[in-house]
């Protein structure tokens, strides 16, 4: 009776009030007994990678086994998840998966944010990460061969070729004038295989990134070609701050992943009202379905935010708003990645 007369929608509900509710003394005691049960679970987990170390068992199964507890105790843990991040991130083992180039990269963010383009790089195996490769200890370069081989940097390598399908298929069929939008572009690798691009297909390829780095970076590679490189940033196309005109290709991949559902919702509107008639939007997402998501979060420090195919669908259509457009969900290979496409009417 006092729960529902104070929670009852018509008495003031103030953070106090529902922790006195809901933390009482009996659900305060559950949550530490299952915290205190979650903590324990991940030293087990750690304490085992610890002592197949010093066994020097075989790195792939040392980091095969972690990735697959890590993700085995997020999914059960739900939200105490969170609190053992650091658990794992200030044991003394996660030193030995630091070795590996790409973890590393990650972990410490030398961009100063998560999943920069030359993170992605070390994921495409690309030329620009090779002195990293090269100075990494002999532990450092098997572990990579590992990572690079994880089930999210094969679905990441799918999208990139993707999208030069994508490209490519717009501009085989809306011939020279065919313009194309990339948002958050990174050091936009899907254009190096594009056959659009190097026959002259594409007008314009306007590829707008929030890092000066990786815009510096789309300016040397591709000079010369219709390739525009712009620094700037999801906010500046909110808020109206570029004049870019109208493309009938437009698409974000390794974006959406840091966007909540309302930033997403208005980015996708903004999009759809920069397409030509029968224009294109594209946007990825990782999906829930990802099996490294913990090792991700913790050794990484890699968080993205994973969505379903619920999750897409429902920023297809809050972004729609009940207008009648085509409209399409679909999951990469290994359903690490799922895809979203909107079509404008003609
Ligand atoms: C994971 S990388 C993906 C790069 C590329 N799209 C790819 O698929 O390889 C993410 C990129 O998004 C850019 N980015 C992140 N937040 C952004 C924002 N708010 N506005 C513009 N670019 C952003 C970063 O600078 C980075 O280059």
């Amino acid at each position: 009776m006092h729960r529902i007369a104070t929670l009852d929608g018509h008495s003031l509900i103030t953070p106090a009030a529902v922790n006195r509710e809901v933390l009482s003394p009996a659900n305060a005691r559950s949550a530490e007994a299952d915290r205190s049960m979650a903590e324990a679970e991940v030293a087990l987990i750690l304490n085992i990678a610890a002592r197949q170390i010093q066994e020097q068992r075989a790195p792939a199964q040392i980091i095969s086994r972690l990735i697959s507890s890590l993700h085995d105790l997020r999914e059960k843990t739900g939200a105490l998840w969170r609190d053992l991040i650091p658990l794992v991130q200030n044991h003394p083992v996660a030193a030995y998966f630091h070795e590996d180039p790409f973890t590393r990269w990650s972990f410490e963010k030398p961009r100063g944010y998560s999943g920069d383009a030359h993170l992605i790089d070390f994921i495409y195996g690309h030329p620009s990460t090779a002195d990293e490769i090269a100075r990494a200890t002999p532990l450092g370069k098997t572990l990579y061969g590992y990572t690079r081989q994880a089930p999210s940097a094969v679905a990441v390598r799918e999208r990139r070729d993707l999208l030069t399908r994508y490209v490519d298929s717009v501009a085989d069929e809306r011939g020279t004038g065919t313009e194309i939008l990339t948002v958050a572009a990174g050091h936009l690798r899907e254009a190096d295989r594009s056959a659009a691009l190097h026959q002259g297909k594409i007008q314009r390829w306007v590829a707008l990134d929030q890092d000066p780095q990786s815009v510096g970076s789309t300016v040397r590679d591709f000079q010369g070609t219709a390739v525009d490189a712009v620094d700037g940033s999801v906010r500046g196309l909110l808020t109206n701050a570029y004049s870019l005109g109208t493309f009938d290709l437009i698409y974000a991949a390794g974006l959406y992943d840091y966007l909540t559902d309302k930033v997403a919702v208005r980015l996708t509107q903004k999009c759809l009202s920069m397409l030509k008639p029968n224009g294109i939007f594209l946007f990825a997402n990782f999906s829930t379905e990802v099996p490294d998501d913990g090792y991700m979060e913790t050794i990484m420090n890699w968080t993205l935010l994973l969505r379903s195919h619920a999750d897409m669908l429902n920023i297809v259509d809050a972004s729609l708003e009940g207008e009648r457009a085509e409209r399409q969900i679909f999951f990469g290979e290994n359903r690490n990645i799922v895809y979203a496409t909107i079509k404008k009417p003609a």
